[in-house]
């Protein structure tokens, strides 16, 4: 057979991990040939592809970023895409495609499926919200390298009696803020699913200097609103792509904490970092799991299915069934972390 891959959306640490899988299960135990397509669904629609060889993926397993290029494209662009999905596969020679890529991806490789073309999805994001699987890969990743920020801004916080306000990604869900805030001991994490009080926020940092402490870390998710009422503050417009674009809150929150308490408060907004670099040893082995069971999911014939850890297996799931509503950090996770701050 001859299966392209793809990866699109916001790249990940992990994603070479997949596509080191893929190649070395298709070319090894099927005689596949695997065809690289570049920049993600952008790269199909204007035929950019090559062949991957065993060579082309040699030491890529620890690298961050994806070889192959990742690009966003305009929804009407897509929907055009889809209208020619056949064409398009015929165009670079393709009988399959595996699509690696987050929410956007998952739905465009949805479309792309009903039309015809035959597509397997390996889920992918930081921001671990893709309901079908208990766990994306990348997000181990992003987790430790803002647990690590937590734990360095803590001695530097403590020096200089200073309240750090550290902002961390997660437009919609607050799953890295509410992991890395539990792990690395945050005094206050506040995440889109809940809605936060500007005053409880003061009033706790208040307490804890009150108290004799010399420091304290409120990690915010980008996304994080405050509740109706309380502080006003407006996210963002809308990026070329039509996403709600996200950002300031770190900022912003740092601003009334030192108001509050006249006590310096500085934001420090971690971005990107929480994507680039080496993947965890976790991310790698989930990663190369997803590949190996996408190779054996097109051999299968299980076209339109994702790839889903459950547990310790991993499962295949219809797509619809993971773009349906987005993974929300649920009442009970919240109530454990709370316990500890
Ligand atoms: O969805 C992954 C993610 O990293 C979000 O956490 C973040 O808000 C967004 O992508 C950033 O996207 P971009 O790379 O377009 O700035």
């Amino acid at each position: 057979m001859r299966i392209g891959v793809l990866t699109s959306g916001g790249d990940c640490p992990g994603l070479n991990a997949v596509i080191r899988s893929v190649v070395h299960r298709a070319v090894t135990e099927h005689d596949d040939t695997v065809i690289g397509v570049q920049d993600g669904f952008l790269g199909l629609i204007e035929g950019r592809a090559r062949p991957l060889a065993l060579d082309a993926v040699t030491g890529i397993l620890t690298r961050g970023g994806t070889v192959l290029g990742s690009a966003r494209v305009a929804r009407e662009r897509m929907r055009e895409a889809v209208a020619g999905a056949e064409q398009l596969a015929a165009a670079i020679g393709i009988d399959a495609l595996i699509a690696i890529g987050g929410e956007g991806t998952l739905t465009a490789a949805r479309m792309f499926s009903e039309a015809g073309l035959p597509v397997v999805a390996v889920p992918k994001t930081i921001d671990n919200d893709i309901d079908a699987t208990d766990v994306t890969f990348g997000h181990d990743t992003a987790v430790s390298v803002a647990t690590e920020a937590i734990d360095r801004l803590k001695t530097t916080a403590e020096s200089h009696q200073r309240v750090m306000v550290v902002e961390l990604m997660g437009r919609h869900t607050g799953w890295i803020t509410l992991h890395a805030g539990m792990a690395g001991g945050a005094h206050g994490i506040l995440i889109p699913e809940r809605p936060f009080d500007v005053e409880t926020v003061c009033c706790m940092v208040e307490e804890r200097f009150s108290r004799g402490k010399k420091f304290a870390i409120v990690a915010v998710a980008e996304g994080a609103q405050p509740a109706p009422g309380t502080m006003r503050f407006a996210h963002g417009g809308t990026d070329a792509f039509g996403h709600q674009t996200f950002g300031g809150i770190g900022s912003r929150l740092a601003g009334e904490i030192a108001q509050w308490i006249n006590k310096e408060s500085k934001p420090v907004i971690l971005g990107h970092i929480q994507r680039g670099g080496t993947p965890t040893a976790q991310d790698r082995v989930l990663a190369t799991r997803f590949g190996w069971h996408a190779v054996e999911a097109v051999h299968k014939g299980a076209y339109g299915h994702m790839t889903a850890l459950r547990g310790t297996e991993i499962h295949l799931v219809p797509i619809a069934e993971a773009v349906a509503q987005l993974k929300r950090v649920p009442e009970d996770r919240w109530t454990e972390a709370e316990a500890v701050l």
